[in-house]
């Protein structure tokens, strides 16, 4: 005998509990940022959005992702502070320091073949890897005909990037990775020391842009000789990956080198082809296609 489905199913108390109804909140969330304000962090992986989100909706003491999307729509203040809590902003001065060490042995002397430079951070957060690009192409004889474009999402970050005061009590581990990345002087003599803070020498900034720039969802703005992206596209899916390997390649000249770090690989992209590795470990590739 057939068994009749249930009037109401799909609209129980059961049903709804075996939907993800928190990913529907979430989903709403995004979409609200995107379509309010122009961030658009639907693309990234939902798993640590979600920590995160709730975390915010906690601390507001609201009851639920719902809740946090109305206040969202009509308080912009909020979306800075969303901002914040969804970007992840650890960084470090010469981390990884044989990320570094490579670019110093293997992608300097190719920099050197063009008679200018022009390099994008892109997620530079606070800054400090954007100082220790500048220190390493400062000795490596390169800083005064080069140009850094230093972007990140979250404007608050790129503030304090500005600045360029690390804590103090961070130097003696930069230092130790600045020795590893090859640094041929004294790590101190790059900063001062005021309080608690080390203040970075301006003239590391000279030829620095900073700017705001949302790599989901904007567009190419120069053509680069090396484009630095490391520890920002692991926090995106797979479509958002592929599309931001997109922009890179349309920004960078033919030859043109592309350093991602350990966690991220071109290797699934589309465009992988059109690489050839440099060094596989610190996924350094070089476009020897146009
Ligand atoms: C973990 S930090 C990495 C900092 C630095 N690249 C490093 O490796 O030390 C990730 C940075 O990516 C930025 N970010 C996240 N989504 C972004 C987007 N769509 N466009 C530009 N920057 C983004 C965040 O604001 C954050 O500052």
């Amino acid at each position: 005998m057939a068994v009749r489905p249930q009037r109401s199913e799909g609209l129980t108390a059961s049903r709804g509990d075996a939907v993800d109804v928190e990913k529907i909140e979430l989903d709403c969330l995004l979409e609200a940022a995107y379509r309010r304000y122009g961030f658009d962090f639907r693309e990234y992986a939902p798993a640590s959005l979600r920590r995160r989100v709730n975390r915010r909706v906690q601390l507001e003491g609201l009851p639920s992702i719902s809740a946090l999307q109305e206040r969202l729509l009509r308080e912009p203040p909020l979306m800075q502070q969303l901002l914040l809590d969804l970007s992840i902003n650890v960084t470090a001065m010469f981390r990884d320091p044989s990320f570094y060490l490579t670019l110093r042995r293997k992608v300097v002397p190719l920099l050197k073949t063009w008679p200018f430079t022009r390099v994008w951070v892109a997620g530079c957060s606070t800054g400090e890897e954007v100082y220790s690009l500048a220190i390493l192409l400062d000795e490596e004889g390169l800083y005064d005909r080069a140009r850094i474009y230093a972007t990140d999402i979250n404007e608050e970050v790129l503030d304090r990037a500005r600045q360029g005061v690390f804590p103090l009590a961070k130097m003696q581990d930069y230092t130790r990775n600045y020795i590893a990345a090859g640094g041929t002087r004294a790590f101190s003599d790059y900063y001062t020391s005021a309080y608690d803070g080390a203040a970075f020498d301006r003239s590391l900034v000279r030829n620095v842009v900073f700017a705001q720039h949302n790599l989901a969802s904007e567009g190419t703005f120069n053509e680069f000789h090396l484009i630095v992206c490391r520890n920002v596209m692991i926090y995106f899916e797979r479509s958002l990956q592929e599309r931001v390997f997109e922009l890179f390649d349309d920004s960078l000249v033919r030859l043109g080198i592309l350093g991602l770090g350990t966690k991220e690989s071109l290797r699934m992209s589309e465009r992988a082809g059109k690489y050839e590795e440099l060094e596989p470990l610190e996924r350094i590739y070089r476009k020897t296609k146009a």
